[in-house]
């Protein structure tokens, strides 16, 4: 994809994600691979201000270019990308649900199978660590081993995609598995599936090429 593209497709997504009542204000963050840069949203914008050339550049050494201040969490949207080879996006939000469950600490365990569309059997909590410091990052790379999606302790969570849709598609389905999970618990603590019925139902997504691939609508 053209950087321009990429950059129009960033500023949409950070748009849709407050649209749709996944984010507000101006928390999260996103960021994108192209080539051997990484691209990621600014500081402090708000969503429907930003514009495509408001976007900071950033080399693998962390350098920035650009008019505007990078993401408070750039360290984080680096580290990920760097790490994994398997990503090209990075999508953060204070989804209500979701930050709701870190701010008890508490994984999202297997009481539903589609838990397994994030990579695993949970989707780990990240301990608590101050936001933009490279704690996080570290407590993040940590949380999102074998996923693609994690929580962050009194924060928010974090999604991965192979594009940027797939990360905003991710993302939602986190916060609507968050918001399922604190409903039922209402109830008492529900049942998990086990280890190796999730082993099954990750087996029937990876042949069925099922899970989060499409566009969110
Ligand atoms: P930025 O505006 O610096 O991206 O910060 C928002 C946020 O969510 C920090 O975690």
């Amino acid at each position: 994809m053209e950087e321009l593209e990429l950059r129009r497709e960033m500023v949409a997504a950070c748009r849709r994600m407050n649209d749709i009542g996944l984010n507000q204000g101006t928390s999260g963050n996103v960021s994108a691979r192209c080539g051997d840069r990484i691209l990621v949203t600014p500081t402090s914008l708000p969503y429907d201000e930003m514009q495509p050339e408001d976007i900071v550049a950033m080399d693998a050494d962390g350098h920035f270019e650009g008019q505007r201040k990078p993401s408070s969490e750039w360290r984080f949207h680096h580290d990920i990308l760097s790490n994994r080879r398997d990503v090209n996006a990075v999508l953060h939000c204070h989804s209500t649900h979701a930050a709701a469950m870190a701010c008890h600490q508490l994984d999202i365990n297997s009481f539903h199978y589609m838990v397994a569309v994030a990579g695993g059997t949970n989707i780990r909590c990240a301990p608590y660590a101050t936001f933009g410091t490279q704690a996080l990052s570290d407590s993040a790379l940590k949380a999102l081993e074998g996923r693609k999606a994690c929580l962050l302790g009194q924060h928010g969570q974090i999604a991965l995609g192979s594009t940027l849709k797939q990360a905003l598609a991710l993302a939602i389905e986190v916060e609507t598995l968050a918001k399922m999970y604190i409903i039922a618990r209402q109830m008492g603590e529900p049942p998990v599936l086990s280890e190796e019925e999730m082993g099954r139902v990750m087996n029937q997504m990876n042949q069925m090429h099922y899970g989060v691939t499409r566009s969110p609508s």
